[in-house]
């Protein structure tokens, strides 16, 4: 379990609980979270679960495959700490962490 806080665009915060096991989109979605479409499903194959994560995460969450980066590329506005949500697996260790949400999303 993870306590995960996501930040909308315009700055409404959702913390919450997420089972470990999970994806961090997985655990937007079932709690309704605007803002994470994930029209794929979790497949790596949309881009519509785009995130930024906080900086201070990054280590954490891990590097991103060859496929989410090629995935990023169709999404708007991409940084450097841009992760496909369906890619970041939940575990103890993300207790605490924070994404934003990208303003394309909404
Ligand atoms: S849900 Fe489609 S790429 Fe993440």
């Amino acid at each position: 379990m993870a306590k995960i806080t996501y930040i909308e665009h315009d700055g409404t915060e959702h913390a919450l609980d997420v089972k470990s096991g999970l994806t961090v989109m997985e655990g937007a979605v079932k709690n309704n979270v605007p803002g994470i479409d994930a029209d794929c499903g979790g497949a790596c194959a949309c881009a519509t679960c785009h995130v930024y994560v906080d900086p201070v995460w990054l280590d954490k969450t891990g590097d991103k495959s060859a496929m989410e980066e090629s995935m990023l590329d169709f999404a708007e506005n991409v940084e450097p700490n841009s992760r496909l949500s369906c890619q970041i697996k939940v575990s103890d260790a993300l207790d605490g962490l924070v994404v934003r949400l990208p303003e394309s999303q909404h």
